[in-house]
């Protein structure tokens, strides 16, 4: 099938960019983006291009020049649905909060509704993409959806799982190490192909079954945190006998056969994706029977856990034994840089348990919003009381006022490196602490400005 339209079911993180770069490098394909969020909607249309509803740099850039070309945002879901050849469901997977399953297993019920309404309103053959991360053997009863409630159209299903990382996505969907188009349909599969190849080498377009396709992107994840789990449960050791976590992990990376990537420690990995991906794992080795499998990558999970924690109780403790003002000025909100995205972020555990504690909290990030915060730590806790008289938070970094003993950097965003940490240091009261949750100051010149250093895993 010769692919003129395309729809796609899902305008956040993972739709928006990816059909942004699509129709970028598809001039004469017509890509529309739909979702049931209005607003979201609007965001992506403003006129203004800092009010993306995503921060991801050279985004706006790549929006700027297809939208409204041959790219657009729309509610009308039927409508575009009706018109498509080709449907990507990109909607949230969540972890279940209720049910069989709860706490471990994806929720489908959103890729389930999007397979409804497709078959519902669909007058001529489709191909449906299942972009989402799912669980495997998703794409069956995607199938076994569509033909249920439609007999008189034909339906190819393709698994094509997106591996973009937020804040370099458009670096990642530009040179993508591989594209994986999972069918069992080979005129379906090339059809994506060709949509892939107008900029992607097709050596790297990797075509599977769709099982393999869709336990690819899991297995992806799972691996990628299990490096970060690792490297953070060493940090502990390193603490504890005088080993620097930073030059261990140097020294490891070298090795070729290890390779250097994600081996960053951290307060502890977050985003949408690691932590519920491994539940999913974990889940589907449990439902099989493989009970040491699964308990393997739950693993993953506690390491992560014990890092924020262990991180959190630092600050209680030096607070409590220095009997210092309870007050901690939190620099970064994001669960990593050059994104706005708060989903799973360290920030808010550390945040939570230190509420806990009776500190009180100021809170700034470059990127994310005082409301996505006071959001995030009312899901969390469901204490809106407590978080409104304990927390604040500033939107400018020269309205904090710094005035407490205690700095705790939960996101490695670069400006926090070329802060005037000597000006910062006189606002402060005094014993000064900076607790480094990424390792990203120079732990040197701190001390000889007189601050005491807590890095992680040094
Ligand atoms: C991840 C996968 O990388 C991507 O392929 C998939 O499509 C979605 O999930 P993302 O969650 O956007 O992407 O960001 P990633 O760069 O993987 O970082 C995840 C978390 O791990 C962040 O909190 C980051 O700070 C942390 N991290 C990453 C570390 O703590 N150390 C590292 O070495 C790398
Ligand atoms: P991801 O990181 O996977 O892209 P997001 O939560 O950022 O996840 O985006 C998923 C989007 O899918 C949300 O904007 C949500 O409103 C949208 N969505 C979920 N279900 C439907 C649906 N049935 N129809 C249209 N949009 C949907």
């Amino acid at each position: 099938m010769k692919v003129k339209n395309i729809c796609c079911i899902g305008a956040g993180y993972v739709g928006g960019p990816t059909m942004s770069v699509i129709a970028q490098k598809n001039k004469h394909i017509t890509v529309n983006v739909v979702d049931m969020n209005i607003d979201k909607i609007s965001a992506w249309n403003s006129k203004d291009l800092d009010r993306l509803p995503i921060y991801e740099p050279g985004l706006s850039k790549v929006v700027n020049e297809a939208r409204g070309r041959n790219l657009f945002f729309s509610t009308e879901i039927d409508k575009h649905i009706d018109e498509a050849d080709m449907i990507f469901i990109s909607v949230n997977t969540p972890t279940k909060t209720h049910g069989e399953g709860m706490g471990y297993a994806a929720d489908l019920k959103y890729v389930e509704a999007c397979a409804k309404q497709i078959a519902k309103i669909s007058k001529s053959d489709k191909i449906v993409v299942e972009k989402s991360t799912v669980p495997v053997r998703t794409s069956e009863k995607i199938k076994e959806i569509l033909n249920r409630y439609n007999k008189n159209v034909k339906f190819e299903i393709l698994s094509n799982p997106e591996f973009l990382a937020e804040g370099t996505a458009m670096r990642d969907l530009e040179i993508p190490d591989r594209v994986i188009i999972g069918g069992d349909n080979s005129s379906a599969i090339d059809s994506l192909v060709k949509i892939y190849s107008s900029w992607v080498p097709e050596k790297n377009i990797l075509t599977t079954n769709l099982w393999s396709s869709e336990l690819s992107k899991l297995t992806a994840n799972a691996f990628l945190a299990q490096r970060i789990s690792s490297i953070n449960s060493l940090s502990e050791l390193c603490e504890e006998t005088g080993a620097d976590i930073e030059e261990v992990s140097k020294a490891i990376g070298m090795d070729s056969r290890i390779g250097s990537s994600f081996l960053k420690t951290s307060v502890a990995f977050g985003g949408s994706c690691f932590q519920k991906d491994i539940l999913n794992l974990v889940y589907i080795a449990r439902t099989l029977g493989l009970k040491k499998v699964a308990d393997y990558w739950e693993q993953i999970i506690i390491i992560n856990e014990h890092q924020r924690n262990r991180f959190s109780k630092k600050i209680i403790q030096t607070i409590d034994s220095n009997n210092l003002n309870p007050k901690v000025q939190i620099l970064g909100w994001a669960f990593k840089k050059d994104t706005n995205d708060s989903r799973e972020s360290a920030a808010i555990y550390v945040a939570d348990n230190l509420i806990k504690s009776k500190i009180s909290i100021n809170i700034y990030d470059p990127k994310v919003k005082q409301s996505q915060i006071f959001f995030d730590l009312n899901y969390i806790n469901n204490d809106e009381i407590k978080n409104k008289e304990l927390v604040s938070v500033k939107n400018n970094m020269l309205k904090c006022k710094f005035n407490t003993n205690v700095i705790a950097i939960l996101t490695e965003w670069d400006e926090f490196k070329h802060y005037d940490w000597g000006q910062i240091y006189k606002k402060m009261n005094k014993p000064a602490y900076i607790f480094d949750g990424r390792n990203i100051l120079d732990r040197k010149k701190l001390e000889s400005i007189g601050f005491n250093y807590i890095g992680i895993g040094r």
